[in-house]
């Protein structure tokens, strides 16, 4: 399968809420008053995959400086395996990197071992529990990247 990448309209707001729904279990997955309101926090951005008009997942960021923050990376289990949330990823880290975010920091919960090992893949490193965060009880790892880092060669002189 083909999946192209863009930026979220307003029309995907159901699909995205459903495609949420049915990722996570009941007490994990948004609401769409959450969901509205993690659209609007200052330096959200969505991008949303798709193949052929099929929305198949999607990734919502936010940030503040030089601090991004992952709020959901959503791919509908039918399409897992194949390369899309790692595409959702690199094109959300792209945009905050160009909107000068440093560090990139999500929670994902204990128990998701696809996540865990979906993050750790790209990159991302433990940096501690958050006990009970989420309605069910259940902890959450706080998990972070550096990104944006110069990728210049050194210059002559310059250690490496
Ligand atoms: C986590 C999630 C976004 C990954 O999406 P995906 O499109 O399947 O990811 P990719 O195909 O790009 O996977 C990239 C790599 O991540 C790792 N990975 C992904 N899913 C995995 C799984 N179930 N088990 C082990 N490793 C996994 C693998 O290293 C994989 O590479 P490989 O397929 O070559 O082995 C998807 O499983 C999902 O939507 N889960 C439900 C929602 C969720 O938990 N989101 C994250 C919340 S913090």
């Amino acid at each position: 399968m083909i999946f192209h990448l863009r930026t979220y309209e307003p029309g995907d707001f159901e699909t995205l809420y459903e495609i949420d729904q049915a990722c996570y279990a009941p007490a994990i997955a948004y609401s769409r008053r959450d969901m509205r309101e993690y659209l609007r926090f200052p330096g959200a951005e969505c991008v949303v995959a798709e193949t052929g008009a099929q929305v198949v997942g999607f990734c919502i960021t936010a940030r503040d400086a030089a601090d991004g923050h992952i709020i959901t990376l959503d791919v509908l289990e039918a399409c897992r395996r194949q390369g899309v949330g790692s595409l959702l990823l690199a094109e959300a880290e792209r945009r905050l990197a160009a909107g000068g975010v440093r560090k990139v920091s999500l929670e994902t919960a204990t128990d998701n071992t696809a996540a865990i090992a979906f993050w750790q893949k790209h990159g991302y490193r433990t940096s501690g529990v958050l006990k009970h965060y989420y309605p069910n009880g259940l902890d959450a790892w706080a998990m972070s990247k550096t990104i944006g880092m110069s990728s210049k060669p050194a210059k002559k002189g310059e250690a490496s």
